[in-house]
């Protein structure tokens, strides 16, 4: 089947428009393009959920604190399109920056705390980039549900909170991250890594299970953070910018463990950073 692909915003909203005189239930799955099969499950089960589905491809400047990380992201709108076709994508909303952000931008979205701690201590100004582009995103399709991947938890908490926070129409639809099967999670980054960092890439998985499996087995934060810390201590080409054991809402490190945690970190192989995190509890 082919996807409708919608370079504007009135043409994306008037796809919407006749799926729902259809009856149609409409699901969103926002991305930033270099699909990969992380991105197709959150298509599948939008697309089990919902009757009409919308994925939008869209590389925002807004969220990169980084000139040479927005340059270097990868962009590939046909092989995206496949991809959305294969998972049966009714539309594709891949609008221009300026299509976007056609004027002075003077009204952004800033979710405090929760944005604070973690991603937010290493790279000013992201979230509010994130959460400024969803919030549109999810204004322009206004759909019932949206899909969001547990591997980004920390912008999953974020917009979780301004959903509910603004009172956004659409229900945020958490979807768990998807891996190799040697552990390391799909990233559209991961296709950067040499062979050499890839070989080594599933230590960071390996050690935020340990220290998991040490806090399911009576062991503090501290002491499950310190161990996970010296086991990536060990790994050469691992620079740890991050490990903290959070609470898996307000993304705040925690002395104790109450409720669910994440044991969440970002690392740096050469110049490619990856993030990734595993739920307690
Ligand atoms: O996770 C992403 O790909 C992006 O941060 C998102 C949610 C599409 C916003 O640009």
């Amino acid at each position: 089947m082919s996807a409708l692909v919608c370079p504007t915003i009135a043409a994306v909203r008037e796809a919407v428009r006749t799926a729902r005189e259809q009856g149609k239930t409409i699901g969103v799955v926002p991305t930033m393009g270099a699909l990969h099969e992380g991105h197709a499950s959150l298509m599948r089960q939008a697309r089990a959920e919902t009757g009409y589905l919308v994925v939008t491809v869209f590389v925002n400047p807004l969220q990169f604190d980084r000139p040479e990380d927005l340059a270097r992201y990868p962009r590939d709108l046909a092989t995206d399109v496949k991809l959305c076709e294969r998972m049966g994508a009714e539309a594709v909303f891949a609008p221009s920056a300026e299509e976007m952000y056609p004027g002075e931008l003077l009204t952004t979205v800033e979710v405090t705390g929760v944005s604070d701690k973690l991603e937010g201590e290493f790279r000013p100004g992201h979230f509010k980039g994130v959460a400024t582009v969803v919030a549109k995103l999810l204004n322009i399709v206004g759909a019932d549900r949206a899909y969001f991947g547990e591997k980004d938890a920390q912008q999953l908490a974020v917009i979780q909170k301004m959903a509910a926070d603004l009172n956004l129409p659409s229900r945020i639809v958490p979807v768990a991250t998807v891996r190799e099967r040697d552990g390391l999670a799909l990233s559209s980054r991961n296709r950067l890594l040499t062979e050499e960092q890839r070989r080594v890439a599933p230590a960071l998985y390996r050690a935020l299970s340990a220290a998991r499996d040490r806090i399911q087995g009576g062991a503090s934060p501290g002491e499950a953070r310190e161990a996970a810390l010296a086991a990536l201590a060990a790994t050469p080409d691992i620079q740890v910018q991050y490990l903290e054991v959070a609470d898996a809402a307000t993304m705040q490190p925690v002395e104790r463990i109450e409720g669910h945690v994440r044991v969440a970190a970002a690392v740096w192989l050469g110049k490619v950073r990856l993030i990734d995190n595993v739920l307690v509890g």
